[in-house]
């Protein structure tokens, strides 16, 4: 018996929402497929890239099912074969998606018995093991689609909110590598109250931006964020003169995509989206870094709503 989930990218944090906002992308998405067999355990089958664990407890995918498999006391075993479709340390939730994926498949292959809490928790289990944070942002839009917000509370509470279905994200990714590890330690443990003041104005705003369909507000609050994007911005090459240039192009806002290197931009057309990619794809060119682009509607479906 088989079963299978595809899982998209997503963009993470958006700006002042620190493992809090998220919303899935068109395009790229991870794919796991999983074979219920009568050994008992789980066992990747295939081939992956060489630079992911291939030790069940420690890769992403395999380790979701292992946990959901002990969840059912379940005496057969699982083949599973990961297929990536997300680039590596990219920023776009490429641990989420396998780790959604994989949790997906296994919600099919065990009779779909998962509440949506229970299937959260599956997810975010795979982030930790992925970066050692279980957080939510990037696992629950690529669960569940849309823009989602991760209010926290047990069961972490989740919020999805519709965007106007004319804005457009581009993302840019550089083909350079930060984990995301490295991107989280670099951040600091406390913060002014003012910083904090500014965050919390610049994430409200956003969010009364999406019920406003108000596209410049929602810029210029996810340029707010005074705690993360200036520190982050340090790790990536050319990150600053990128972020000039799609604001230059007229993009109503530019940010980090997760934990980066690749950054998003957003306007209002696609032919406008197209021209920003452009501009960001040239200054990384200058600088030696070849670019991946990708153009979507912001908050596309998440596994659940796949088949
Ligand atoms: N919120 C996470 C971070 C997303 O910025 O570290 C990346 O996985």
């Amino acid at each position: 018996m088989f079963a299978a989930a595809s899982a998209p990218a997503t963009v993470a944090n958006v700006g002042p929402g620190f493992d809090v906002f998220g919303f899935a992308l068109e395009g790229p998405c991870d794919h796991v497929q999983v074979r219920r067999v009568s050994t008992p355990g789980v066992r990747l089958v295939g081939a992956v890239d060489p630079t992911l664990p291939r030790v069940v407890t420690k890769n992403v995918a395999t380790a979701v099912a292992l946990r959901m498999l002990r969840a059912v006391n379940a005496r057969f075993g699982v083949e599973v074969t990961l297929t990536k479709g997300l680039p590596l340390g990219s920023g776009l939730g490429s641990s989420s998606a396998s780790a959604v994926a994989a949790t997906v498949a296994m919600h099919r292959l065990l009779g779909e018995r998962f509440t949506d809490d229970e299937l959260l928790d599956f997810a975010r289990f795979g982030e930790k093991v992925a970066c050692g944070a279980a957080h939510a942002d990037n696992v629950a839009p690529a669960l569940f689609g849309g823009f989602t917000l991760v209010r926290g509370g047990s069961p972490v509470e989740i919020i999805r909110i519709d965007v106007p279905k004319n804005w457009r994200v581009v993302v840019v990714h550089p083909h350079l590598e930060l984990p995301t590890k490295k991107a989280r330690a670099a951040l600091p443990l406390s913060v002014a109250l003012r910083t904090m003041t500014a965050n919390v104005a610049n994430a409200a705003s956003l969010i009364a931006a999406l019920y406003k369909k108000d596209l410049a507000l929602f810029g210029r609050a996810l340029m707010g964020d005074a705690i993360v994007t200036p520190v982050r911005k340090r790790l990536i090459p050319g990150c600053d003169v990128a972020m000039r240039a799609a604001i230059q192009a007229g993009a109503a806002g530019v940010s980090i995509s997760g934990a980066g290197p690749s950054i998003f931009a957003l306007t209002d057309s696609d032919a406008h989206a197209k021209l920003v990619a452009r501009r960001i794809a040239a200054v990384w060119r200058r600088h030696g870094i070849k670019t991946d682009v990708f153009v979507s509607r912001i908050g596309a479906r998440g596994a659940l709503q796949r088949r």
